[in-house]
């Protein structure tokens, strides 16, 4: 049997896109998938599509930025499981278009309340649970495009990617990644980033070169890293990533 076999993963915007990919594969590997979505009969579709194919899922109605929903997930989960093994913090929106100079303040803020501040208190909320696993495996959904060393090298490709609110949300991810992996250090819970590459979903109208289903391979890499594996690490599915 393998080592998560039977385990439980609450993943956060699971309806669609790479979550519901990452959805996919966790519950091929045998494991419980609570989709946390912020719309249920989004969720409920995802589930169907899910069970369909003989996974284990169930809806968590969860709006990462409303925390009353995030409370009571951990309410709910703690009731019918008593633990959680794996959180993957994957939902997120982008505002794309404007330089920095010209973006709105109020779409910057609307992004890290999603993107940043809703993992943060996904997170607290939920590491109680978490510290009840055996295991524990946090996985926080970045991007190249919070990379400060990708961004600021001219010759990369993501040089000219200009996204004031989304870059440096993913930057403050990878940070916040950091944090929680320190003080975690001395648990059996591992809290890393991953980078999807530049996937075809709605997040970008569907422009990216890879699929969503090659965008979770890393989520569901680092979301099942054996007790070897690293933690406060930034990876995609090729290695680490330079922060
Ligand atoms: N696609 C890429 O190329 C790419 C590259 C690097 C990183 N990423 C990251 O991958 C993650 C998934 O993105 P995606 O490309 O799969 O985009 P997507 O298809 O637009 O999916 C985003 C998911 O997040 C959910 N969501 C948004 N705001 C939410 C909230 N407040 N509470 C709960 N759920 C919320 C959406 O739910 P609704 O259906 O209700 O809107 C949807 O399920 C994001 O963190 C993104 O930054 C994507």
């Amino acid at each position: 049997m393998e080592l998560f076999q039977g385990d439980i993963a609450l993943i956060s915007g699971a309806n669609k896109g790479i979550g519901y990919e990452i959805a996919r594969g966790l519950t091929a590997k045998k494991i419980t998938v609570l989709v946390g979505a912020r719309d249920e009969a989004r969720g409920q579709a995802a589930i169907a599509k899910l069970k369909a194919e003989g996974g284990d899922a169930r809806f968590v109605k969860l709006d990462v930025t409303d925390h009353e929903t995030v409370r009571r997930a951990a309410e709910w989960i703690e009731k019918e499981f008593g633990r959680l093994d794996i959180l993957v913090n994957n939902a997120g929106i982008a505002e794309w278009g404007a330089k920095p100079s010209g973006v709105d303040l109020a779409k910057v803020r609307e992004v890290y309340e999603t993107n940043l501040f809703g993992p943060i208190a996904l997170t607290q909320t939920m590491l109680p649970l978490l510290r009840k696993s055996k295991h524990g495996r946090i996985v926080n959904v970045s991007s190249s495009l919070g990379s400060l060393t990708l961004s600021s090298d001219l010759n990369s490709p993501f040089a000219d990617f200009l996204a004031l609110g989304y870059n440096t949300s993913k930057s403050a991810l990878n940070s916040m990644t950091i944090q929680f992996a320190k003080e975690l250090k001395d648990t059996p819970i591992k809290v890393n980033a991953i980078c999807p590459g530049y996937c075809a979903t709605d997040l970008n109208g569907n422009s990216g070169p890879r699929s969503a289903v090659q965008g979770a391979v890393a989520a569901i890499q680092y979301a099942t890293i054996g007790e070897d594996g690293p933690t406060g690490g930034y990876f995609n599915d090729e290695g680490r990533v330079p922060w």
